[in-house]
């Protein structure tokens, strides 16, 4: 699927604008503070009912006006229809959504009809940011994808919140060993949930490998992989999980908290040393949270948001939506001609530049170039009210 029309209305530096894509490659071309990554947040907010950027909705609503609504019209490859996707967005009220104008009670029914990936600046936090950050991500894309893995995840999440409930319990008096029956069901449902998230992250991990080659700095090779409490449990009978949750006991009843289990996993992000060097220490994998430069951190995000958008896609058979916030500025020229390459590879992508000579010529012929105010570097004129320029009238 592909977004064809946005319409934003009273989102964030925009008044009521409507902007037009191609299925392909969309290059959103403005100088600083001209609105393009108001505009893809605002892509995505219609998708998703969420903000990349911040969980203060409100934030997104124009300053001065009472409401934001940012209105999707999605196709599917092949002409097999169309859909419109709306989300408002009142302070105080919360949101609405609807899809081809009638209101939508689930989120999930908005996002199931078309998927869409996203980096903006915020994104960097995917790999700096907490573990939670990291799980919250990798759930919502794999939810999104497998109904099994979205009701494993639900089914953990209630039986954590009872065993907590439960050891709360117990620390104020009841017998210890009323917990035997948790730690069960807390194995029962931790076991088969990990399998799918491991699955799926060495799914990604061998895509990831591929677009971080593309994309990273010169160096060694970027692996994705999981890491869990639960490693050496793999494939392993409930009892060894049970055994160890006992083990722990004592110390979860001090906390009244279930420390161990999947829900403590994290993805990590790290380079191979290549050719390991004299030094002893070199062949050890670096962490790119702790020891990334900002370029590296940049293209590990990339190369995630990448491979999940081609997993999806063998999943499902739709390639979907890509939104890259201003990502050529801090690309080699190599980087810039492969990381086009995978955009162009099918699928649409809308990327945002100050400068369209970060592209190449022949690219800037495929693409649709959308002008949304004069260029950084040569070019129009300054606008004076970014939120009321051309973006009505793309050219391309
Ligand atoms: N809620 C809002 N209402 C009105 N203007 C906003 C709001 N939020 C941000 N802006 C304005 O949007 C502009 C920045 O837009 P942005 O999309 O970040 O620009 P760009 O990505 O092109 O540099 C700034 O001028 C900022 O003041
Ligand atoms: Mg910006």
């Amino acid at each position: 699927m592909f977004v064809a029309r946005l319409r934003l209305v009273n989102f964030r530096s925009y008044h009521d604008a409507t902007v037009e894509f191609a299925p392909g490659l969309n290059i959103i071309v403005g100088r600083n503070a001209s609105g393009k990554t108001n505009l893809l947040e605002g892509a995505y907010f219609a998708l998703r009912a969420a903000s990349p950027r911040t969980t203060k909705e409100e934030k997104a609503v124009r300053w001065g006006a009472t409401f934001a609504r940012a209105e999707a019209t999605i196709e599917a490859r092949g002409g097999e229809g169309s859909h419109t996707l709306a989300v408002a967005y009142v302070p105080g009220q919360g949101k609405q959504v609807r899809v081809d104008g009638v209101d939508v009670a689930a989120l999930d029914d908005l996002r199931r009809q078309g998927s869409v990936f996203i980096f903006v600046p915020e994104s960097l936090l995917l790999v700096k940011g907490s573990p939670a950050r990291r799980r919250a991500h990798l759930d919502a894309f794999a939810a999104a994808l497998d109904p099994a893995y979205d009701g494993g995840l639900r089914d953990l999440n209630v039986v954590l919140k009872q065993r907590n409930a439960h050891l709360w319990r117990v620390r104020e008096g009841a017998p210890a060993d009323s917990l035997d029956a948790w730690d069960r069901q807390l194995a029962r449902v931790a076991l088969p949930f990990e399998a799918r998230r491991r699955t799926l992250v060495c799914r990604l991990a061998e895509r990831y490998r591929q677009f971080a080659a593309a994309l990273a700095p010169e160096g060694g090779e970027f692996s994705l992989s999981l890491v869990s409490q639960l490693d050496g449990f793999d494939g392993a009978a409930e009892e060894a999980l049970v055994a160890a949750l006992r083990a722990r006991r004592p110390g979860e009843i001090g906390r009244a908290v279930s420390g161990f289990g999947p829900h403590r996993d994290d993805l990590k992000f790290a380079e191979e040393a290549l050719a390991p060097s004299a030094e002893a220490d070199a062949a050890a994998p670096r962490d790119l949270r702790l020891f990334g430069s900002q370029g590296e951190q940049r293209a590990a995000v990339l190369a995630l948001l990448l491979a999940e958008r081609a997993v999806a896609a063998d999943a499902t058979g739709d390639v979907g939506a890509l939104l890259l916030d201003d990502v050529m500025s801090e690309l080699d020229d190599q980087r810039r001609r492969l990381l086009v390459g995978a955009l162009t590879a099918g699928g649409q992508a809308i990327i945002t530049t100050t400068n369209r000579l970060y592209f190449a010529r022949d690219e800037l012929a495929r693409a649709r170039v959308i002008d949304i105010g004069a260029e950084e570097h040569g070019g129009r004129q300054t606008a004076d009210e970014p939120a009321d320029t051309g973006l009505g009238s793309p050219d391309g």
